[in-house]
């Protein structure tokens, strides 16, 4: 895919941007400190702060009085011990001789990354999983974005009950309360409050746990009540980021304070390049959050389908990609030809007139910024009353649009990029307009080509439910392998993320008679927050579950074919490969009855860091505390007791055995057996293959050894699956091989 598209796929998600603030003297410095040395002080807040003040530089307190408490940004507590400040490069090498130095380095900037969607996921009203669960009642959802629209009726608190005792957290608006649906409001940006003025925060807030409103639509589309996956679960807004601008410090912040503040599920569409996890202040703040039981979902980045794209990739993260529901809303480019290509647009125009069509790439064949459009170059070309082909990417494609019209353009068919193949958008456009995949797209230009006089109109055929397709892995939505620890699959599982309607704070369509006002964004920033809601549905039936054990329910249980009961499809339609589903697409009623878990405690990460040959220090950034990874006996990452296998044989290892352990929570006397589909060219066996449960929360440990076969390919990628059946249950595990 191009770097045009790449970029455009970008504008749905927070990214953290690898550049920093350019420096004009002072930058925002985190500085990370020893956890052991903070152990030995008292844990009270003040003698944090006066431990965290005593490495600012002396001068400064003598010359300036009271300077240290404003230059001290943030204080941390739970995801590391240290602060986030406003230093000069000499302060920071000053402070790095004191005891308890770890770390210091200027922030990173961060740059900006339904209706439906719950029965897409079989749940349905007054019935089912939805109802057993309570519809995620007394369940907190942390939502790490850009704030939120209070106002909005997705968060009445109808039905609600009053926060949990264990609540601490804040309500930070200046203009209105709190209520029993968002129970907490905080900015850590300084100088805001948690309002949302940008719409991001409030759609993926109101996915996760929005209340139902009855006929939310955009433009009389997709018009039907709206709900989020868990509707009666609270809300804790954390606003880390406004606008198209997140800093690194702030996030940090957002997560020290949910997790002091006692949520059970933390809701992260935003990512990083990662090099390792120890310096990955994110990654160690998603640790302690899971030290704390609270589980993390985190979407898994914008940037597919290339291969390694993947964001957020330890494996106390549950890692969200993106995929198609089966809703459409079909606006459908007929051609002078007759032959129609099915597309889609948030719009519906009435009027539906024959005009000529053109393709904006043959208006001036010396520019080559011509095919996308751009007001430059449309600027001086005659395209006054026709309908204009112009190609994605580079601009917003709502700016094309506008480009368009500007010029005297009446319609648009927008057509993808080979990357995006068919993951088409829906959007809002100021003139009729549809978008076609890159097949159709081709022979609407052949047709061009093949006519003198070639003429088009679209049709808006409005919302169509029942693509048997759905769901399609989304163009945009990274891909594995890992590339930080390759020995766990990433990104963990799929879940709706493409044309998702959601609340937003104004209305596009500019209306002032109502506030139930919705948009509809693509991204794996929207399908984070799906998951989120189905964690918060788990939490409420099975409290006593540990995040991985959620983890794995939602995992084991996922679903690997389409409505259609064939093989998920990738954007291209081809069988999507293992690093694009990872164990599938979420299914939340069987995760609420998965029969078995694969339990991970706090404590088994140990050696698994260890295992990443991380050094004692750097192991000690997660739990800080001292750890001696040569006393504790290291393993490598695929042995983690996690629910899927991810394995790489080089020429030295033919055969690799890893054991894992498996919780019963299902029936107590109940009987496993093994199924085995091996990855091609590995032999698969199962030690032993049959698992005999006598009671309930009963462990029972099996040994898998895979042995690469003489048929094996060299240098390509392999999967299978091990799955354990009893009569009530299966209990799936993907098998990635790297040959
Ligand atoms: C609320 O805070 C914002 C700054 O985030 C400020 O612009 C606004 O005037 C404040 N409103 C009130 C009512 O104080
Ligand atoms: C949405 O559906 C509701 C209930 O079926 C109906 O009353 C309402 O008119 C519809 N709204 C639009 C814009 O189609
Ligand atoms: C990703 O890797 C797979 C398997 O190695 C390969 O077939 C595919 O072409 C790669 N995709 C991209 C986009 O590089
Ligand atoms: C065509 O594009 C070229 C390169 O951008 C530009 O210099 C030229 O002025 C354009 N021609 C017209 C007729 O607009
Ligand atoms: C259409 O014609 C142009 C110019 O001759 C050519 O470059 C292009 O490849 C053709 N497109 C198709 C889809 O046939
Ligand atoms: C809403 O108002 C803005 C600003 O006046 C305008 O640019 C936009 O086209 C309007 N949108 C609709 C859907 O009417
Ligand atoms: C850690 O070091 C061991 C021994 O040198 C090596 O076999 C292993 O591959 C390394 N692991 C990683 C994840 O780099
Ligand atoms: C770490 O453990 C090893 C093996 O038990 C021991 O020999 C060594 O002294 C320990 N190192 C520290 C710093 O405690
Ligand atoms: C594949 O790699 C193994 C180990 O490096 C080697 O022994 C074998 O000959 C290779 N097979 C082929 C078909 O190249």
């Amino acid at each position: 895919m191009g770097l045009i598209s790449f970029l455009i796929t970008l504008i749905c998600m927070l990214l953290i941007n690898p550049l920093v603030n350019p420096a004009f003297g002072d930058e925002t410095y985190i500085v990370q400190l020893d956890g052991i040395d903070a152990q030995l002080l008292t844990q009270s807040d003040n003698h944090l702060e006066t431990w965290y003040h005593s490495f600012l530089p002396q001068t400064l307190a003598s010359e300036n009085e009271g300077r240290y408490s404003s230059r001290i940004i943030h204080s941390y507590r739970n995801v590391f011990k240290g602060f986030a400040a406003r230093l000069s490069a000499d302060e920071v090498s000053s402070m790095e001789t004191k005891d308890g130095f770890v770390s210091a380095r200027p922030e990173k900037m961060l740059s900006l990354h339904t209706t439906h969607s719950p029965n897409f996921l079989g749940l349905n009203q007054n019935m089912g999983f939805w109802k057993d669960s309570n519809y995620g009642k007394g369940v907190i959802i942390g939502v790490l974005d850009t704030g939120i629209s209070p106002e909005h009726p997705s968060f009445s608190d109808e039905q609600m009950p009053p926060p949990p005792a264990k609540w601490k957290g804040k309500c930070e608006f200046n203009h209105t309360t709190c209520n029993n649906k968002i129970i907490g409001a905080r900015s850590l940006i300084t100088g805001e409050n948690p309002y949302d003025d940008f719409g991001h925060g409030t759609h993926t807030a109101s996915t996760a746990a929005g209340n139902f409103v009855k006929g939310a639509n955009i433009f009389g589309n997709a018009n039907g009540t709206a709900a989020g996956i868990a509707p009666l679960a609270h809300l804790a807004i954390y606003k880390v980021c406004s606008l198209s601008s997140c800093s690194e410090s702030d996030v940090i912040a957002g997560m020290d304070a949910a997790i002091e503040d006692g949520v059970d599920v933390l809701s992260i569409s935003l990512g990083t390049f990662e090099d390792n996890f120890y310096q990955d202040f994110k990654a160690l703040g998603a640790f302690s959050a899971m030290e704390k039981g609270i589980l993390v979902s985190a979407s898994a980045g914008n940037i597919g389908p290339s291969n390694y794209s993947v964001l957020n990739q330890s494996p106390w993260i549950l890692t969200v990609g993106a995929s198609t529901t089966d809703r459409k809303i079909r606006a459908t480019a007929l051609l002078g030809n007759k032959q129609q290509y099915h597309g889609e647009s948030v719009h519906h125009y009435k009027a539906e007139t024959v005009l000529p069509l053109v393709y904006a790439g043959s208006l001036n064949e010396s520019d080559p910024f011509a095919p996308y459009c751009y007001q430059d170059s449309l600027n001086g070309t005659d395209i006054k009353g026709k309908v204009v082909l112009c190609e994605a990417g580079g601009l917003l494609a709502t700016e094309k649009g506008e480009a368009v019209k500007n010029s005297g353009g009446v319609a648009m068919i927008l057509l993808n990029s080979e990357g995006y193949a068919n993951t088409i958008q829906a959007q809002a456009h100021v003139l009729p307009a549809t978008r076609l995949s890159y097949a159709d797209g081709l022979k609407v230009k052949s047709y061009i080509n093949s006519t003198s006089k070639p003429v088009a109109t679209i049709l808006f055929q409005g919302t169509i439910i029942g693509d048997d397709l759905a769901p399609v892995v989304a163009a945009f939505s990274s891909r594995g392998p890992n590339s930080v620890s390759p020995g766990i699959l990433k990104p963990d599982i799929l879940g709706p993320g493409l044309n998702i309607l959601a609340a937003w704070p104004t209305s596009i369509e500019n209306r002032t008679d109502t506030k139930s006002t919705f948009n509809i964004l693509s991204g794996t920033s929207m399908s984070c927050p799906h998951l989120a809601g189905v964690a918060a549905l788990l939490k409420s039936s099975h409290p006593d579950w540990s995040p991985a054990a959620i983890k794995s329910a939602i995992m084991t249980t996922a679903d690997t074919v389409n409505l259609a009961h064939d093989p998920i499809l990738d954007e291209r339609f081809l069988p999507a490969d293992i690093f694009s589903t990872g164990a599938g697409h979420v299914n939340p009623s069987k995760a609420n009855d998965p029969g078995l878990v694969y339990d991970i405690q706090p404590k088994d990460y140990i050696p698994y860091l260890c295992g990443l040959n991380y050094t004692n220090r750097q192991v000690g950034f997660f739990v800080q505390g001292r750890v001696n990874c040569s006393a504790v006996s290291s393993i490598p990452d695929s042995q983690l007791n996690y629910p899927s296998f991810t394995l790489t044989f080089t020429s030295e290892s033919t055969s690799h055995t890893y054991s894992r352990t498996v919780t019963n929570v299902g029936q107590p006397i109940s009987s496993y057996r093994a199924e085995i589909v091996p990855p091609p060219g590995v032999d698969v066996r199962v030690e032993p293959n049959t698992l005999e449960f006598s009671e309930l929360n009963q462990k029972i440990q099996y040994e898998v050894t895979f042995r690469r076969s003489d048929s094996a390919k060299n240098n390509t990628v392999a999967q299978g699956f091990l799955k354990w059946t009893s009569v009530e249950h299966s209990v799936r595990s993907p098998i990635a091989v790297i040959l």
